[in-house]
């Protein structure tokens, strides 16, 4: 495996540091388990992913799934980037973040008649819609909203995606999405619908994918149900594609934005010259992912048969993927002793249960010792967001590095805190 540090992450005299700040002395500061993200990472990634879709005529939209602290939402509002959601929660946050409602897509396969209500009130620009049921409800809600409500039915395109079997949603047998048959069967019916205006296509195919050739078929079989929609007179004016652009999480592979955005400005190019409408792309992981780290402290070295086993202060609940999907973040120190040997250990927390492991095998260097701090890269997607109070721990905090300083942009939440609202 590689160490994918970036630019904002580099080691200066053996000491790790995110931009300015040396990592072991931040955590002399602030209780680890914590995050941390880099302000420049974050907004270099924007503006690499804005270069390589913008001039395409291709708007980006964040899901915000991915991370959805108020500050960096706050961070990525002022870019200009519109937000993809999939909850209540996401649109109140989204909107609290400065996002324009008419730039919030609202997504996702179970949305509740409240949340429904929600989104209508704020306004938001368009419902991803993925079933008859839903859009029947969506009608009849939509009923007393004083304005035309947008709608784009989410195809499911039935592509293969090399990914983890978690994480694809756009093949046959997923919950997400609508055949292509039946979206044609419900533009039909919903075409003149005195409320709905049914005129975008959604997919989205899955998430860390590095290989672009999926979204080239799945965007041609979009293509090809907006050709036949047309030819029945009902014109396509809004076309999302989703998000999954994978990074590089140590293993050398991932998609660059520029290879997605040229893909499907080319697919577009070659099989619907004349579509004038807008197209969309929801990139999460891809932009905030190698901003974040996870900083541990190393609790104990445990010798055992047939590896020694490194727990760490950080367990699944403060970094669920590896349980989750036998997903891998590489393990840093923050502090380099000089050359040593390479030793193999089973990394693990203090959570009571064996899947509390993060890995097994890992050849680590540095004579790793109880009391060393460490870090989890490419941290800064599908972490934070998905962890726990799991064993009673506390929620871990998050800190910013920007503009020379670190800022505490969510405190630890603590047993105080949530003893609160229990009775
Ligand atoms: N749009 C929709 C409709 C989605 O469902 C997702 C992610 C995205 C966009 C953003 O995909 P991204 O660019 O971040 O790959 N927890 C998992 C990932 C689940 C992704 C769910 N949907 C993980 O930790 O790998």
């Amino acid at each position: 495996m590689n160490i994918p540090l970036t630019e904002q992450l580099q080691y200066h005299n053996g000491q790790l540091h995110m931009e300015a700040s040396n990592i072991t002395s931040l955590a002399t500061e602030y209780p680890t388990p914590f995050y941390c993200y880099s302000q420049a990472r974050l907004l270099d990634n924007i503006r690499r992913c804005q270069a390589a879709f913008t001039p395409r005529g291709i708007a980006v939209h964040y899901a915000m799934k991915a991370n959805s602290n108020m500050h960096i939402l706050s961070l990525i509002s002022d870019q200009g980037l519109g937000a993809d959601t999939v909850s209540g929660g996401e649109i109140q946050r989204a909107v609290s973040a400065g996002f324009p409602p008419e730039r919030i897509i609202f997504s996702g396969v179970g949305k509740s008649a409240a949340e429904i209500r929600q989104a209508l009130e704020v306004g938001i620009g368009q419902f991803n819609v993925e079933s008859a049921e839903e859009l029947m409800r969506l009608a009849s809600l939509a009923e007393t909203a004083n304005q035309p409500v947008r709608v784009a039915l989410r195809v499911n395109p039935d592509v293969a995606v090399d990914t983890h079997r978690h994480i694809t949603t756009g093949t046959k047998g997923n919950k997400f999405g609508i055949e292509p048959a039946q979206a044609l069967k419900l533009f039909r019916e919903y075409a003149s619908h005195p409320r709905l205006r049914l005129s975008g296509l959604a997919m989205h195919i899955g998430s860390q994918i590095c290989d672009a050739t999926p979204y080239r078929q799945a965007l041609s079989r979009l293509l090809s149900l907006v050709s036949t929609l047309k030819y029945e007179g009902i014109t396509i004016s809004h076309l999302d594609l989703g998000g999954g652009f994978g990074i590089d999480y140590g293993n050398g592979n991932s998609l660059s934005f520029e290879d997605a955005a040229r893909t499907i400005a080319e697919t577009l190019a070659s099989e619907a010259p004349d579509y004038t409408g807008d197209v969309v792309v929801e990139p999460g992981r891809s932009i905030i992912a190698d901003a974040g780290i996870l900083v541990t402290t190393v609790n104990y070295v445990k010798q055992a048969e047939p590896r020694p086993f490194l727990i760490l202060d950080a367990a699944m609940n403060d970094l669920m993927r590896p349980a989750l999907y036998q997903a891998e973040h590489p393990l840093i120190p923050a502090h380099r002793r000089g050359p040593s040997a390479t030793e193999q250990f089973d990394v693990v927390g203090p959570v009571c249960e064996s899947t509390d492991t993060f890995s097994r095998n890992t050849p680590l260097d540095n004579a790793p010792q109880a009391g060393d701090i460490m870090a989890f890269l490419c941290a800064g997607a599908y972490c934070s967001v998905m962890s726990s109070g799991y064993n009673s721990r506390d929620i871990t905090a998050e800190l910013l590095i920007g503009q020379g300083q670190a800022t505490l942009i969510r405190r630890r939440i603590t047993q105080a805190d949530l003893m609160q609202f229990e009775q």
